[in-house]
């Protein structure tokens, strides 16, 4: 018993030394583990969801704290993953003290600075996320040291210089996952053949700035499913050969980089060719490059798992090959804004999970095919900017699933079948600039599905604005301008109630303007202009808190406005060409007159002006030819007479006296056309190419005026008519005064009523009338409509000028 006494106590206390010098060694360990971890959190600087609380407190045992993860059996931390708690501060490098760390996770927060080296110390690591973060500066090589490293994701922050060698090369045997997408790194993709990254199968570079070919090391990972280059600056040939020794492709981005074909960017098949082992391959994304060539008919024998293929923005020219409806799984397929021609083949409606066709910004021609009746999940099909003709097909009725169907920009011709009215799903339609003639049929006009915009502007269609529009109570925008519209706008597309653009300009509606338009909650802008439309404007459209822009110019509306609420940040721009309109709205003629006031700001200003009228015969010009575009210039010219005076003269360009010479060839006498008792004209030629007609005024002669020449050229500036010249500027010295205009090619009146040359053309009756008619209108306005009333004391034919 006492043997058996002694062995037993003897066996306790060697349990128990052991236990202690265990314990302790562990304790030791763990107290290792837990200053890291302190450490780290004093780097934490905003905690706001107060995930570190129980790293503060004392009674919680470290292998309880948030985000940690420890290995019972060796009593160590193995695991740290405080991802997504928006922390903030920096990554200490304390963290390799946690030897025995398998995963770091701490992506989604906001760490800032660098990522510490020390973290290269952390071999058993296999997983490293410090992804979407804010961190910068470049990747330490030492990264390239964790042999164990599976998953490294580094993506979304703000990394910049270049990648350093040892990543892609020593931690190749075990890497399976990379992604440095999204930061700022620049240089090659730095690997050379003795790197074997075997096991890789996710390699994410996008959007960074890598430069270069894409490196024939990369060949040597043929497990890679998943290759996305997208958005850098790689060149060279598309990497055909490193791609045909990657059978398990399933994404392969490598859109908006600079790629080019093969034999000199003319051969696209290599390159398709080298794909049709990867039967995996679901998406092929290659736009935005600078690819050229025609599409090779072996695209028709790439995977059969094919979902989508992006080729847009890209030079490849040529048919599309009818082999391509072999991939009867696509759904997407773009091939837009390249410069592919031919006609569009009906084997493209074989594939039969199409869902949405991009093939806008091409050459191609002939007609829609009708076989796109049997695409049954077509959603979206954009053909537009091209150069097809024909009818619009009858067999979109079969598409119920169509949200979009944009076929602007072409040369279609006939009417609209009402069928369309039967895609019931229709969310944009946009048949523009196209040779569409006919009415809106109602079951079009009622597609109430419609909840994006309509768009038939710049077609030939006619006939009144269907009441069924009313319907469309979801649309933002309704377009219908640059028709032949007629009668009166229907007051019910009120009942639009979304709307937000409405445009209707250009055809020849008339009648009033239906309050209810003004009263569209969220009308932002409405363009009514060039239509035949009469009556006073609805108070509505003045009342409306959202409306920011508004056109109701070249129409006969009448009737006063006034710049308050939604007017009050409008000009007359908006309302040009209706001169039955009066108000107080910028530039606008008021209602009436306040004559007596008026009067004598006439006569003091003709005082003023009176002698610089005599030197500079202030010539009254006719611009017949041009009036649409004069009629822009003054519209411009009414908005900076209406501004303040003091920043106005900015405004015009200065013109030095030195300029003056060089344009005249020093006032030469060549260049004389015109000379009086105060002055002298002379022709010139700026350095924008410019005509001008320089008048040089005789500072001897006129010396009486000289003090008051600038104020006098400052109101002569703000009158403006489209039947009186414009000053382009004025060039004011002690001993130099000029006025600038622009040169009227033709001469004045006198020249062809007096023809001195014999050779001259003859004014006509008619033209004599018209000049006399425009003479009249250019005298009318200085005399009532202009800022300052402009009484002009030397009207004669050599001071009218013909343009
Ligand atoms: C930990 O506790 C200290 C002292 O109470 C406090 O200053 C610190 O902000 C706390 N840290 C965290 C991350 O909660
Ligand atoms: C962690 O907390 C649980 C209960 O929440 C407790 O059972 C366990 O003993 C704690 N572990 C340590 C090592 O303190
Ligand atoms: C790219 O990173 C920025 C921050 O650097 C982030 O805002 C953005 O969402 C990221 N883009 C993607 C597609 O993840
Ligand atoms: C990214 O870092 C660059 C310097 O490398 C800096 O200029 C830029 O502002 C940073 N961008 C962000 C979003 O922090
Ligand atoms: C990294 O790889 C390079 C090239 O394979 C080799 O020279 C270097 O010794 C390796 N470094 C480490 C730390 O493994
Ligand atoms: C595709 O695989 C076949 C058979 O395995 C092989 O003969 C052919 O060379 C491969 N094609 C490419 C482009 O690698
Ligand atoms: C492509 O597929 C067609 C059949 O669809 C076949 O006849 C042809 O040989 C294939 N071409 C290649 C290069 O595999
Ligand atoms: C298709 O290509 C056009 C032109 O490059 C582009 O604007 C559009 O976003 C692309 N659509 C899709 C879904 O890729
Ligand atoms: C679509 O993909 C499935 C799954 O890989 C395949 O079985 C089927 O044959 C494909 N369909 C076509 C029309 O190629
Ligand atoms: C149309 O394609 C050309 C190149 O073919 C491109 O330069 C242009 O930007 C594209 N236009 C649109 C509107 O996408
Ligand atoms: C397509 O364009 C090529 C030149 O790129 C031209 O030779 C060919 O005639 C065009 N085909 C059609 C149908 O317009
Ligand atoms: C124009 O309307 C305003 C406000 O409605 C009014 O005060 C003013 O008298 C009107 N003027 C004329 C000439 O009708």
């Amino acid at each position: 018993m006492g043997y058996s006494k002694f062995s037993k106590y003897n066996f306790f206390f060697l349990i128990m030394v052991f236990y202690v010098v265990l314990g302790q060694k562990n304790d030791q360990i763990m107290l290792n583990d837990r200053a890291s971890l302190l450490s780290f959190m004093s780097g934490i600087v905003s905690d706001p969801y107060h995930v570190l609380e129980s790293w503060n407190s004392s009674n919680i045992h470290l292998c309880n704290w948030t985000g940690i993860v420890c290995d019972k059996q060796i009593n160590r931390v193995v695991e740290l993953d405080l991802s997504h708690h928006s922390l903030r501060g920096t990554i200490s490098s304390s963290l390799s003290g946690l030897s025995f760390l398998q995963i770091l996770d701490l992506s989604g927060n906001l760490l800032q600075g660098k990522i510490p080296a020390e973290i290269g110390y952390l071999l058993k690591l296999n997983q490293l996320s410090l992804s979407s973060n804010l961190l910068e500066e470049n990747i330490p090589n030492e990264l390239g040291f964790l042999h164990e490293l599976k998953y490294l994701d580094l993506g979304s922050n703000n990394l910049s210089g270049e990648i350093p060698l040892p990543m892609f090369c020593n931690c190749s045997a075990s890497l399976q996952y990379m992604d440095l997408s999204n930061n700022s790194l620049s240089g090659k993709i730095p690997m050379d053949n003795y790197c074997v990254l075997s096991r890789l199968k996710f390699l994410l570079l996008w959007s960074n700035q890598l430069v270069g070919e894409v490196p024939q090391a990369l060949s040597n990972s043929s497990k890679l499913e998943w290759l996305d280059l997208e958005s850098n600056s790689l060149s060279g040939e598309l990497p055909s050969n490193i791609v045909s020794k990657m059978p398990k492709l399933q994404f392969l981005y490598l859109s908006y980089n600079n790629f080019v074909s093969q034999s000199d960017n003319t051969d696209l098949m290599p390159f398709f060719a080298s794909l049709v082992n990867s039967s995996n391959l679901q998406e092929l994304e290659l736009a935005g490059n600078n690819l050229g060539g025609e599409l090779p008919p072996i695209i028709g024998n790439i995977s059969k798992n094919l979902a989508q293929i992006h080729l847009d923005d890209n030079l490849i020219y040529g048919p599309i090959p009818t082999q391509i409806s072999n991939l009867g799984n696509i759904t997407l397929l773009n091939l837009s804004s390249n410069h592919l021609n031919g006609t569009i083949p009906p084997e493209l409606c074989k594939m039969g999970k199409l869902e949405r066709l991009y093939l806008s910004n091409n050459s191609f021609s002939g007609v829609i095919p009708s076989a796109f009746g049997n695409v049954s999940h077509l959603g979206l099909l954009d053909l537009s900017k091209n150069k097809l003709s024909g009818l619009i097909p009858d067999s979109f009725a079969n598409l119920p699933q169509l949200r979009r169907l944009l076929l602007h920009d072409n040369y279609l011709s006939g009417t609209i079948a009402p069928s369309l009215g039967e895609c019931v799903n229709l969310e944009i339609l946009d048949l523009s600039n196209n040779r569409i003639s006919g009415t809106i049929p109602s079951a079009v006009a009622g597609l109430s599905s419609l909840k994006l915009y309509l768009n038939l502007s710049s077609n030939h269609l006619h006939g009144p604005i269907p009441l069924e529009l009313s319907k469309m109570d979801m649309v933002l925008a309704i377009d219908l301008s640059s028709n032949n519209f007629s009668a009166t706008i229907p007051s019910q597309i009120g009942s639009c109630i979304a709307l937000e653009y409405l445009n209707l300009s250009r055809n020849a509606l008339e009648g009033p303007l239906p309050s209810s338009i003004g009263q569209l909650p969220y009308l932002k802008a409405i363009d009514i202009s060039f239509n035949v439309l009469s009556g006073q404007i609805p108070e509505t459209f003045q009342a409306s808190s959202t409306l920011q822009k508004l056109n109701f110019s070249y129409n006969h509306l009448s009737g006063n406005v006034t710049d308050i609420g939604a007017f009050s940040s409008l000009t007359i721009n908006s309302f040009l060409g209706n001169f039955k309109l009066c108000g107080s709205v910028q530039g606008m003629k008021s209602c009436h007159e306040k004559r007596g006031y008026h009067f004598i700001i006439t006569i003091l200003l003709s005082l003023l002006i009176t002698p610089i009228f005599c030197v500079v015969g202030y010539p009254l010009v006719l611009r017949s030819k041009f009036r649409i575009q004069v009629a822009g210039f003054n519209s411009k010219v009414i908005e900076d007479t209406e501004q303040g005076g003091g920043r106005k003269e900015q405004k015009y360009p200065r013109i030095s006296h030195m300029q003056l010479i060089e344009a005249t060839g020093g006032f030469s006498s060549s260049g004389l056309i015109g000379a009086g008792r105060y002055g002298r004209v002379y022709k010139g030629v700026l350095k924008n190419n410019m005509s001008i007609a320089v008048k040089l005024i005789d500072t001897q002669a006129a010396g009486e005026i000289s003090g008051s020449f600038k104020r006098e050229c400052q109101i002569l500036k703000r009158t403006r008519h489209r039947n009186s010249i414009r000053i382009i500027t004025t060039c004011s010295r002690t001993d130099f005064k000029a006025l600038v205009f622009p040169l009227m090619p033709n001469g004045s009146l006198e020249n062809h009523l007096y023809p001195s040359h014999g050779l001259r053309h003859q004014l006509d009756m008619a033209q004599l009338v018209s000049i006399c008619s425009d003479v009249a209108k250019g005298v009318a306005y200085l005399h009532h409509y202009s800022p300052v009333k402009v009484m002009h004391c030397d009207l004669k034919p050599s001071n009218i000028l013909l343009d």
